[in-house]
């Protein structure tokens, strides 16, 4: 395989959305989780304008039962739109979520058997093209965004790239943990990769937060590999048999992360960004500090 092969650009991204959302219940009975809004965009649009920063075109949701609202959230509305247009209604707020026609895709998963399983069901879609993948539950805001960043490396590179950041060492245990090798500016190489280490066992404290840059043999890695950590297909598992043969490396994210797949960090998103948004940001400062002296 020549370095060429493993820089082709980067085109298609797959989202694994198919997760059942039961951390925030009764909150996604009906709704998909990654459609509950951070202020007035739904989460899922937040890595599709990462995406698109980054140059994406194509889109891949991987979703199953109850999920179609994520899709239609991206569809044209023509009721919507006529209605609007009708009322003089400025169109413009739409725009984040206009995916041009046949360039949005959606798989389903049709059992839960883990993150590997959910991103082998797009291996139709991404055929022979290195891809990105986004976990939405993980919010990364940067100028230019994390996938940008990882682009930019990736030119430099090539291979498969895993953004990764720090965490208290207590923490690990929820994570893909990286074995790293050589630091160079914000590239360091990856030796080896562990899901959901034990503390003791952790190769490092440095975790995959959420993207990604596979090549496509990842998908041939995935289709023969037994279950790992929680009985699951691993994502984590396919890439650490890829070290070796493909360049690896992580990025650390210059920017700042939230763990919306919890509780309080989606809180502190929503509060975060509020405070960043010139058309909010006083009035929501001085409802913190009422709400704060209690
Ligand atoms: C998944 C990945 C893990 C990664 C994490 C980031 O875990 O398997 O390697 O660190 O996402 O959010 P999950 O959160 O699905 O358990």
């Amino acid at each position: 395989m020549t370095i060429d092969t493993l820089r082709k650009p980067v085109r298609k991204a797959v989202f694994p959305v198919a997760g059942l959302g039961t951390r925030f219940l009764p909150a996604t009975k009906a709704i998909p989780k990654e459609m509950l809004p951070i202020i007035d965009r739904p989460l899922i649009q937040y890595a599709v304008d990462e995406a698109r920063e980054a140059g994406i075109e194509q889109l891949i949701f991987v979703t199953g039962r109850g999920k179609t609202a994520i899709v239609e959230h991206f569809d044209y509305a023509f009721e919507l739109e006529t209605t609007m247009q009708e009322r003089q209604k400025d169109l413009e707020i739409l725009e984040p979520t206009r995916i041009r026609p046949g360039n949005l895709v959606a798989v389903r998963q049709q059992v839960p058997m883990g993150l590997g399983h959910a991103i082998w069901c797009a291996r139709a879609i991404v055929g022979d093209e290195p891809f990105a993948i986004f976990l939405p539950d993980e919010l990364m805001i940067g100028t230019p965004g994390c996938m940008k960043q990882m682009i930019e490396a990736y030119e430099e590179v090539g291979g498969n790239l895993i953004s990764v950041l720090e965490v208290p060492r207590e923490e690990v245990s929820s994570y893909g943990v990286i074995a790293p090798g050589a630091r160079r500016g914000a590239l360091t190489e990856v030796l080896g990769l562990v899901e959901k280490p034990s503390v003791e066992a952790a190769p490092s404290n440095l975790i995959i937060s959420g993207r990604y840059i596979l090549q496509p043999q990842v998908m041939r890695t995935l289709e023969s590999q037994d279950k790992g950590s929680g009985g699951e297909i691993q994502l984590t598992d396919a890439m650490a048999r890829m070290i070796g043969q493909q360049p690896f490396h992580a990025v650390t994210f210059q920017g700042r992360r939230f763990d919306c797949g919890s509780k309080v960090g989606f809180v502190e998103a929503t509060i975060t960004l509020a405070l960043a948004r010139p058309d909010m940001a006083d009035d929501v400062r001085t409802m913190l500090q009422r709400v704060l002296a209690g």
